[in-house]
Order: structure tokens, then sequence, then C-alpha cells
């Protein structure tokens, strides 16, 4: 039931297409999932992503990476660009940055990954290099895991993973859509889950209450 709960607010950063932020609309314009998207932040100028973020009338910045020395001092521009808008839950969406923060986001952060961590992730392991990598290696199931972000890549605690055969005849391009697809379903019930305060972190653990 969606509409007993508080929409969570949620702040989205971004890298690129934004068909992850694009999903997060479309479920909540369904009434689906309590949440609202309250600003948009993209690492890299001109890509698609700010686009459908303004198409939304959602209010969308460019903090480039690459105007900063360091990860550190690109997050810190971003969490004060954000502070005006109050969000709940920052979620990273196709974000290609590094995100670090203070005590304070703990378990306010999320991301999701295109494969079952902690195998096939960390830093270049991104897009299309997972699926290539699924294959090369002969394993016979992949998937998507939603986690907690903890500032090292695709290394915090585990809120949902879900898995999918890899068959003979699969290509990065055949994996990648079945991933999507269920990325599409996995992410938004990870969000519902914090909107409705069920999730609780225990060391590397992550306890749904029902
Ligand atoms: C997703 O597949 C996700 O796993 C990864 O980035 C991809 C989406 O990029 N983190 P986008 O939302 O289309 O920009």
């Amino acid at each position: 039931m969606t509409e007993t709960i508080k929409p969570v607010r949620l702040a989205v950063l971004l890298s690129g297409s934004g068909s992850t932020l694009q999903n997060l609309l479309d479920r909540i314009g369904a009434g689906r999932l309590s949440a609202q998207v309250v600003a948009v932040i993209s690492s890299r100028a001109g890509v698609r992503g700010v686009a459908r973020a303004e198409a939304a009338g959602i209010p969308a910045q460019v903090i480039a990476r690459k105007a900063y020395a360091s990860s550190e001092e690109h997050s810190r521009a971003v969490l004060a660009a954000l502070a005006p808008y109050q969000p709940d839950l920052i979620v990273l969406a196709g974000y290609m940055s590094l995100f670090v923060f203070g005590p304070e986001w703990t378990g306010k952060v999320m991301n999701i990954h295109p494969a079952l961590i902690p195998a096939f992730c960390g830093q270049g392991f991104y897009g299309h290099h997972v699926h290539e990598a699924v294959l090369a290696s002969g394993v016979k199931v992949t998937g998507a895991t939603v986690h907690f972000v903890d500032g090292q890549y695709d290394h915090g605690p585990i809120i949902l993973q879900e898995t999918l055969p890899v068959t003979d005849d699969d290509t990065p391009d055949t994996l990648a859509e079945r991933v999507q697809a269920l990325e599409r379903e996995l992410y938004p019930r990870a969000i519902q889950l914090f909107a409705e305060g069920r999730l609780r972190i225990e060391g590397r653990r992550v306890r749904t209450l029902s």
C-alpha cells in the first residue's frame, strides 16, 4: 500500500542516459513508488539524464567531476548543491564517479549494480564491461544488486539481489537487456522498503523488517 507511506525525498545522481531515473519517475507517476524526485545532479554535461529530469520539471544541475581535483571535493560540491532540497535518500543511477560522504549519510545512499556483488564489480566494471566479464568467466548465473554505498565502488551492505541464468547463446547485449529488466524491478522495490522504514543495517548485512 504505497498511498499510506510518506513519499521519500529522492536525489538522483547520474552520468549518462538516465534510464534508471526514467524508470523511477514512471513508477512514481503510476503510483507504485512512495517517492518524489526532488533534485538530479549529473557528473557529466550534455547527457540525456539531465534532459529527462528537465522534461519532468525536476531541478537538474551539472557538477562536472573533471572540474574537481578529487572525489572528495567533487562529492562535497554535490552534497552542498543537494542541501536546499533536503533529500531523505540519495540514489546513484548510472553514476560514474566515486561518491564519498560523512557518517550523517551512512545508510541513506543507494546504488544499483548490474551483477551479483561481490563478483564483477569495482572500478572499471560498468556497462558492457560487466557483461563481457561475466561471459568470459563462464559463470552460469548473473543478476543485479542494490546496496548501500560506503565510499568504495560497489561495496556497501547488500539490500536486494536477484539472479538470472546465463545461457549458451547470450551476448553482452542480450545479458544487458535481461539484467536491465531485472534492475527496473529491483531498484524501486529497495527504495520502497526504505520509504517504509523497513531496512536495518547490521554490520555488512541488511535486514528487511516485515
Ligand atoms: C544501470 O544498468 C546500472 O546498473 C548502472 O548504470 C546503468 C544505467 O545507466 N549503475 P542509466 O540510468 O541508463 O544512465
